[in-house]
């Protein structure tokens, strides 16, 4: 069974590896800083097996020793928003993380594909590929996945059906600045652009851009978690078994949307390369100024990383 190491054991990387266990995807190594909390989550998932019927195991650890080996390593460590902050707020601190988890990383799972989920995303996976200079393929970032399922989840209450039937994609950066892309949203293959007026479509649009400060709002200490493991775990799926499903992530640039060195949410074919294709649409004007506006936040914050000393 494929190895996946979930970094840090708080509210989204417990569900995630929760998550792959009741999948039966891999096998989990849970890793904190926190003595006892991993170990403790842990056990807790292997005394849930009996019951819920699965083979998967999974060990909680603070030694970076037993990550070693992964395939897939998840990022999860990080402090979250409180009500207030942007997700910039937690660029300095979140960077040092990131970085000491790359220093382990990429010694102890030099094959792995990594997926990050720490905020500022778009910027922690950057400075993730930075830091472990593996080829930036392996290196993805989770949020377009999650920000879409928000825009699904909204269309389909809207118009009172099923969620299944209803697909959307959220392109440019996990900040108030994404892109919800009304033409590439459908209802059983339908455009929501025939099954809606504007106004709704751009209510709809405004509700997923602050979907992640609505929740924040609401539980006051934290930030989503449920819709996040969900949506990272989708990408696991891709990955471990090959699916080659097509899902908005933040993948490294090389000129794709006019756009390079960065990386920032746009359709990719996910599969056991990690990123292997990144397919590019035909976006109008407006959506492709959104899309340049989206990269200008990501670069100011990849400037306050330098500044910071954090990348070069
Ligand atoms: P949390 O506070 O519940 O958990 C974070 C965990 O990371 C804590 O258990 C902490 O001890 C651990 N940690 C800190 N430093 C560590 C290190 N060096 N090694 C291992 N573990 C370490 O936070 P939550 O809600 O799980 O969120 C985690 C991160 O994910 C946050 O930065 C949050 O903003 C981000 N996030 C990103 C989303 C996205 O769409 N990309 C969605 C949801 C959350
Ligand atoms: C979210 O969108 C906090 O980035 C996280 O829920």
């Amino acid at each position: 069974m494929a190895k996946v190491t979930v970094v840090g054991s708080g509210f989204v990387g417990m569900t995630t590896a929760q998550r792959i266990v009741e999948d039966n995807l891999a096998d989990v190594c849970l890793i904190d800083i926190v003595e006892g909390k991993p170990q403790g989550i842990a056990l807790d998932l292997m005394q849930s097996g009996p019951v819920r019927g699965y083979s998967s195991r999974i060990v909680g650890t603070n030694d970076p020793k037993a990550t070693y080996g992964s395939d897939l390593v998840i990022v999860t460590a990080g402090l979250p928003r409180k009500p207030g902050m942007d997700r910039s707020d937690l660029l300095g601190v979140n960077g040092k993380i990131v970085q000491a988890v790359a220093d382990y990383v990429k010694v102890g799972s030099p094959n792995a594909t990594v997926l990050v989920v720490t905020n500022p995303l778009d910027t922690m996976v950057y400075l993730m590929r930075a830091m472990l200079g593996f080829p930036a393929e392996r290196v993805i970032g989770m949020a377009g996945v999650l920000d879409s399922a928000r825009f699904r989840a909204f269309i389909a209450m809207e118009l009172g059906v099923s969620f299944e039937c209803v697909h959307a994609m959220v392109l440019g950066g996990h900040g108030d600045s994404m892109v919800p892309v009304p033409k590439y949203a459908t209802v059983s293959g339908i455009s929501i652009e025939e099954l809606m007026t504007q106004e709704q479509i751009q209510r709809l649009s405004d509700r997923t851009r602050n979907g992640g400060a609505e929740i924040v709002n609401l539980l006051k200490t934290g930030s989503a978690y449920y819709a996040p493991a969900a949506s990272v775990v989708e990408m696991a799926h891709s990955v471990l078994r090959d699916q080659k499903r097509l899902l908005p992530c933040a993948a490294y640039l090389t000129g794709q949307y006019g756009l390079n060195d960065i990386y920032m949410g746009v359709p990719c074919v996910l599969g056991s390369k990690g990123v292997e294709r990144i397919i590019e649409l035909k976006l109008n004007e407006a959506d492709r100024a959104s899309l340049q506006k989206s990269a200008d936040a990501i670069r100011k914050d990849l400037d306050v990383l330098r500044k910071q000393g954090l990348l070069k």
